[in-house]
């Protein structure tokens, strides 16, 4: 079975050929355009240049895709139907559908935090749920229980910014480029800096995440020390490396104890802020010391991409017990994680 996966929800331009073989979906090609050039300078999506570069890029991103192959050849069009910005995802949901109309494929419409949990098994297929996903993006900050495929349960997300729009916000704030979370890490690294006590918004109360007060935190502690004088590179690189080291800290310890609560021993961490090697490192740190087994995509497959799209595709049509055979799909900017078997 060939699936062509298209994403097209925010600022990367995507397509991806995956095939379903005994041992699992298997990726043929993962093509993304990123956007971050186009608005790197506004240090944040413009809604209406990010269609207008999809509308641009998509025939190029599907041809690379394809890979030599004809678009006759493959058996369903799995796209991102939401959450996401509503123009882009028109861009990807049109395209998916004159696919499926002139050609007479299946349309799969795919969640896109459902897309960055299935990112899990386009390298690791041997997990089965159930198990917790902790989706972390420039949109996202979800906890949820993955009791079956298709089977959901949304038990925490954030009242306010999510982390990697925390790590955009913070980035801009000390005029980094965009997007600021790898920027962030990048400096973070860097050995000479000092340590600034920033909160950790924990909420022990809730499951649900709230960074919207830490990044507060950072523009007050600029503002206190730095109105009168210039931000030395020593100064940003601790700022940097401390408001990171909130955000992991809180992240970590937010979802290890919703593990021990829920008692599921394996936890997977997907979105774009999972490409942090420190939130990998402090996560690896913690399953150890509770044994609990930690799961990460590759860095690239954190990020957005089709090949998680086109992965969650197949197995919607592998495991649902609904034959889908649709040829319209409706686009929901607001989309929720509904279940499916
Ligand atoms: O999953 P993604 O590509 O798009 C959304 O679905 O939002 O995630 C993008 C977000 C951005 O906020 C970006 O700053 C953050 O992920 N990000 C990182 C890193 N790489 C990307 N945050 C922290 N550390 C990184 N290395
Ligand atoms: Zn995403």
């Amino acid at each position: 079975m060939l699936i062509l996966g298209i994403e097209t929800s925010c600022d990367e331009t995507s397509s991806a050929l995956i095939e379903g073989t005994s041992k699992g979906p298997k990726i043929i090609s993962n093509i993304v355009f990123s956007q971050e050039k186009i608005h790197s300078k506004y240090f944040g999506v413009v809604p209406e240049f990010a269609s207008r570069a999809h509308l641009e890029k998509i025939n190029w991103v599907i041809e690379k895709a394809l890979n030599g192959k004809k678009l006759n050849q493959i058996d369903a069009v799995a796209v991102t139907v939401g959450p996401g910005l509503t123009g882009s995802l028109l861009v990807g949901k049109t395209v998916a559908q004159t696919i499926g109309y002139t050609l007479n494929k299946a349309l799969i419409p795919v969640n896109h935090i459902e897309g960055h949990i299935f990112s899990i098994f386009l390298e690791n297929p041997e997990i089965r749920p159930p198990f917790l996903a902790l989706v972390v993006s420039g949109g996202h900050t979800e906890l949820v229980i993955v009791e079956n495929f298709g089977k959901y349960k949304l038990i925490g997300k954030t009242r306010d910014d999510a982390a990697g729009e925390a790590f955009d916000k913070v980035a801009k704030l000390l005029k980094l480029k965009y997007p600021g979370g790898p920027e962030i890490e990048k400096l973070s690294k860097i050995k000479n800096r000092y340590l600034i006590n920033f909160p950790r918004p924990y909420m022990p109360q809730t499951f649900d995440f709230s960074f919207s007060g830490l990044k507060t935190a950072v523009v007050y502690y600029v503002r206190d020390n730095f109105s009168d004088k210039k931000m030395k590179p020593v100064d940003i690189r601790s700022i940097c490396y401390s408001f990171q080291k909130a955000v992991v800290d809180t992240l970590v310890w937010k979802t290890i104890t919703a593990a021990k609560k829920f008692n599921l021993k394996k936890i997977v961490v997907c979105g774009g802020v999972a490409a942090n090697m420190s939130l990998r490192e402090e996560f690896l740190q913690a399953g150890k010391k509770e044994k609990l087994d930690i799961y990460f995509p590759s860095k690239k497959l954190c990020t957005d991409n089709a090949g998680m799209i086109a992965c969650a595709g197949y197995y919607k049509i592998k495991n649902s017990k609904l034959k889908i055979k649709s040829l319209e799909v409706k686009v929901d900017p607001n989309l929720k994680l509904t279940n499916w078997l």
